[in-house]
């Protein structure tokens, strides 16, 4: 994810995108720059760090022109450094381009690329763009006025993956041509001056008319007027929509909290994630080049996370231990560092982190690595302080999360996870390949699944509105759906101040069901066919104790003596935790909702936790 803008028209151009870029620095902020054209030459300036470095770089002050690209950027090709930042050139520096989104096919683009002749000189996938579009500018006839147009367009149809691009060219100094697909992008028209974004926050200021482009609608923009294109580049007609949100409910893309606009945002983390992983006969993880050689010496992993990363690491520990055949052990990282963890070079041990700044978790991978062991980060920030530390950096790909509870970053976790252990068992052999295949299956369908299983969210918030005043809340689960209970209830814990507990359901009649009341609500997560019946079994003592139980499950029970159940999509066992999540999630933010909280802030928390 990462923030665009651009400006055509009478004013500075330089000004407006660097306050639209501030707008937009919720969605990425690893690295800024901007590009404008001045007596028909590209200027680029750029930098690692925020947009309001910018300000400070030499130039900035006396840049003059009336058209210019900008992006605040949030890698996830390439750490951020000067020279992936955007705006991209081609190596003639006859286009510059911004890009948000991923090039999935960038390595095969780029080695046809350099076939031709062409040079890259950052890590980025973007890159390739201004490239290909040279590379396809160079065989049009120059006076066609559709040239630009025509070489953009097939340069777009070569890429895969998701792209919101804006491009300016020397050869058309007034004129910017843009087109997005996957990746969001709108326009707004101005008198005598057009205004372009990723999100409508940056050009609030200046206009309320806004044209939605669709995926692949090319908009080839001058100063007074905007002309649309579809794939074929036949001309199309597009009419404004006047916006009547303020500028805060904007940033949010209408959402009132940045939380439920993540819960959200859960397709397409998870399908990001996933990108090309799974696309070959085997799978590749980008940053993960492990030796069967190696892999077989390994006799034991370790995995070691705070909060929602360790839960994502409990989940994960069943997955490689089934697939793999090799003991996990889980352990919270401000634990694992005094417990004189028992490690060697036969120890694999993979540290999970969201903002990849945690001191403790950072602390314990520094430990794993003095005694020997080989470590691989899995993380949400690129470039971030554990992947500079670890052996091997993975990364997920939810984009910035800015509500301190976590819950794409979680989701995705489990997704990249998943996708280690079958990589793994692929290279072990340790697996049948039926069973791998079959969770690739179900792992490419999760994105649908999850839209599906969000529209739950009516039906909890009414359940979330008869239990907003209680005191405790007990979440009950069994095997794969243990560790799901554990990060409901971190969940509710962290946003609505309740006091809750998960357990292993069969656990709780040695001890905590002595808690259970009268009227006690409990959550219960089914969703392994082989412990249902004694799942349901646990359920029944809590219910004969006077507790009212909210029933997840994607199996077929019926609703007798359950308060409310709510029913998700079956996926592989292994994959449910991501769906089961979801009700979890929407449960403790509707209640905190009720209860008039500061949801994407709670009290005493921070995002990033960076002291030990
Ligand atoms: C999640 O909702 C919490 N805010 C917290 O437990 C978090 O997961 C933990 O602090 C770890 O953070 P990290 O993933 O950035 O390392
Ligand atoms: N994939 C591009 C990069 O890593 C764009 C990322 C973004 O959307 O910010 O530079």
């Amino acid at each position: 994810m990462c923030g665009i803008v651009g400006y055509i028209g009478d004013k500075k151009a330089a000004p407006i995108l660097i306050k639209g870029l501030e707008k937009l620095e919720y969605r990425g902020y690893d690295s800024a720059g901007i590009a404008v054209i001045e007596n028909n030459e590209i200027v680029t300036l750029k930098d690692k760090g925020r947009v309001k470095n910018l300000l400070k770089i030499d130039g900035m002050e006396s840049l003059n022109s009336g058209i210019g690209i900008a992006h605040t950027r949030w890698a996830t090709h390439g750490k951020p450094s000067a020279i992936n930042s955007h705006p991209h050139s081609d190596k003639d520096k006859c286009f510059a381009v911004v890009h948000n989104g991923i090039i999935e096919n960038y390595k095969e683009l780029k080695e046809k690329l350099k076939n031709e002749g062409y040079t890259f000189i950052s890590e980025t996938d973007t890159e390739v763009i201004p490239n290909l579009i040279n590379y396809y500018y160079l065989k049009e006839k120059k006076e066609d006025s559709k040239a630009l147009l025509r070489a953009i367009r097939n340069a777009c149809m070569d890429l895969m993956g998701s792209f919101a691009i804006e491009v300016i060219s020397k050869e058309k100094p007034n004129e910017m041509i843009v087109i997005r697909k996957d990746s969001p992008l709108i326009i707004g028209k101005g008198e005598n001056e057009n205004y372009i974004a990723s999100d409508i926050p940056a050009i609030l200021p200046y206009t309320r008319n806004i044209y939605f482009l669709d995926n692949y609608e090319f908009a080839y923009i001058y100063k007074d007027r905007v002309d649309f294109y579809n794939k074929n580049l036949e001309p199309i007609k597009k009419e404004t929509k006047e916006i009547k949100w303020d500028s805060s409910d904007a940033e949010k893309d209408g959402f009132p909290h940045f939380m439920l606009k993540e819960i959200y945002e859960q397709p397409r983390a998870v399908r990001e994630t996933i990108g090309t992983t799974l696309d070959n006969d085997k799978i590749e993880i980008e940053g993960l080049e492990l030796e069967r050689e190696y892999l077989k010496t390994i006799n034991k992993i370790y995995i070691v996370a705070c909060g929602t990363a360790m839960y994502a690491g409990l989940t994960a520990r069943k997955t490689i231990e089934h697939l793999c055949n090799i003991p996990v052990e889980v352990e919270v990282a401000s634990e694992f560092r005094y417990n004189n963890p028992l490690i060697d070079e036969k120890t694999l041990a993979i540290y999970i982190s969201q903002s990849g700044e945690t001191a403790d978790t950072i602390a314990a991978l520094k430990l794993a690595k003095s005694k020997g062991a080989k470590t691989i980060a899995v993380a949400n920030v690129i470039g971030s302080s554990i992947t500079r530390e670890a052996d091997y950096s993975v990364y997920t790909h939810a984009g910035p999360e800015i509500a301190v509870a976590s819950t794409k970053a979680y989701t995705s976790q489990i997704t990249m996870l998943t996708i280690m252990a079958m990589h793994f068992a692929e290279i072990l052999g340790t697996s049948s390949k039926n069973e791998i295949e079959e969770l690739k299956k179900c792992l490419l369908s999760m994105p649908e699944k999850i839209e599906e299983t969000l529209k739950v969210a009516e039906r909890i918030k009414e359940f979330a509105k008869k239990i907003y005043n209680e005191k405790d809340v007990f979440f009950l689960g069994r095997g794969i759906d243990y560790p799901v209970c554990l990060e409901g209830s971190l969940k509710l814990k962290e946003i609505t101040y309740i006091h809750s507990e998960g357990y292993a359901s069969g656990e709780l009649k040695h001890g905590p069901i002595a808690l259970i009341d009268n009227g006690i609500t409990v959550v219960s997560v089914i969703t392994d066919k082989d412990l249902v019946e004694k799942s349901l079994s646990n359920v029944q003592e809590v219910i004969t104790r006077g507790a009212k139980i909210l029933l997840i499950t994607n199996q077929n029970i019926e609703k007798k003596g359950f308060e409310e159940l709510i029913k998700i999509p079956e996926t592989n066992k292994f994959l449910s935790p991501i769906l089961a999540i979801i009700p979890l999630q929407l449960l403790s933010y509707n209640i905190a909702v009720e209860k008039k909280l500061d949801v994407d802030k709670p009290r005493n928390l921070a995002k990033s936790v960076t002291v030990e």
